[in-house]
């Protein structure tokens, strides 16, 4: 199989993880015969610090034509202060745009080898294994009017969802949960919004098409309250661009770190797969971050965007064997226990086992 596949490194420690996914790639190209050109491209502060927007139009038009795209992470503190058309996080909102990626897959899922590297008692997280379904290019990131009163002593945001967002996103919960376990949690706060009842009412109704699904819906904060104290009660969890932002990070803390998430955003042109994790600048350049969650992405991108399961399954089994072989970066390592490995190091384990890997 040829594939063209853009690197959009980004900000922080997104080059040092995209170059990890990307040696992961090219092992997988090497391993099952297929060719990758992989290009790589400025996004957000990157981009913003060569005196270019946040995202210049040469790294779009190449997402644009590209099979498939991985991002890193986007984010600088050297841009804090900026309005929106400065901020290197603009990239990312407008690119998923651009892209029309509206559903946004993170699966949470916890290793049997890092039950007890969290902050959760190992019974509570044991055997979890969820799947968040976020809405991506509406609700409050996008909704009109936006903005910054001119005496600057207000500001406002729009959150907005018409029937057809919710419907299509719905779509992608309930075809998922078919295949899993056939919950969908679907998450709002119909009891103060709006936008939430007419969610409710739109899940609801497409849940009637899925005779064999389970619907259930939460308020955002008791969800979040459940997640922390029975999470292995998700299957998939549907829910809107904000609520979905927020409740990711905390499956990361489920899962026993950030840095293992991964994510896919489809349903448009070509899929972006990133990890959750942002930019993470205080540990940036010193090859500690988790490479994982980037490497995890590369999977997603694998099986969603490429159709190809066997070496998406191939790069899940080597970071699940190379958990299991005990090999730890430091986010993964209580303080005190044994030295971490550095980031490229793990990557080295995992892709050793891609190159090694035999069909399952
Ligand atoms: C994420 C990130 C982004 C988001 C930021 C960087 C714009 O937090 O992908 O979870 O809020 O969507
Ligand atoms: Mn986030």
């Amino acid at each position: 199989m040829h594939a063209t596949i853009v690197l959009l490194p980004g900000d922080g420690i997104g080059p040092e993880v995209t170059g990890a996914a990307e040696r992961v790639l090219r092992a997988v190209a090497g391993r099952f015969g297929h060719s990758f050109t992989l290009t790589s491209h400025r996004i957000g502060g990157a981009a913003l610090h060569a005196g270019q927007p946040p995202l210049p139009d040469e790294t779009r038009e190449a997402c644009l034509a590209a099979d498939a795209v991985l991002l890193g992470a986007v984010g600088d503190p050297a841009f804090d202060t900026g309005s929106s058309e400065r901020r290197p996080e603009t990239a990312l909102l407008q690119l998923r745009q651009a892209l029309g990626v509206f559903a946004n897959l993170r699966p949470a899922r916890v290793w049997p080898s890092l039950e007890d590297c969290g902050a959760f008692k190992p019974e509570v997280v044991a055997g979890v294994d969820m799947l968040i379904v976020r809405e991506l290019t509406g609700g409050i990131y996008y909704g009109e009017p936006r903005g910054v009163a001119e005496d600057g002593r207000s500001a406002y945001n729009t959150m907005r969802y018409a029937r057809p967002e919710i419907e299509r996103i719905a779509e992608v919960a309930f075809r998922s949960a078919a295949t899993r376990r056939g919950l969908v949690t679907s998450v709002d706060k119909a009891n103060v919004l709006e936008t939430s009842r007419l969610w409710r009412k739109v899940v609801t109704e497409v849940g009637t098409r899925y005779p064999d699904v389970t619907l259930e819906h939460q308020y955002v904060d008791s969800c979040a309250l459940l997640l922390a104290t029975n999470p292995k009660h998700f299957d998939v969890v549907l829910s809107g661009n904000l609520f979905g932002d927020i409740l990711s990070d905390e499956a990361g803390a489920v899962v026993g770190s950030l840095g293992l998430l991964p994510s896919g955003s489809i349903g448009g042109r070509a899929g972006l797969f990133e990890p959750v994790h942002g930019s993470a600048p205080t540990i940036a350049g010193r090859d500690i971050a988790n490479p994982i969650g980037a490497i995890a992405s590369a999977a997603m991108l694998l099986r969603h965007a490429l159709g190809a399961d066997p070496e998406a399954d191939a790069v899940e089994r080597a970071i699940g064997d190379s958990l299991a072989a005990g090999h730890r970066t430091a986010d993964l390592v209580a303080d005190g226990d044994a030295t971490p490995l550095p980031g490229s190091a793990m990557a080295q384990a995992i892709l050793d086992r891609v190159a090694d890997s035999r069909a399952a």
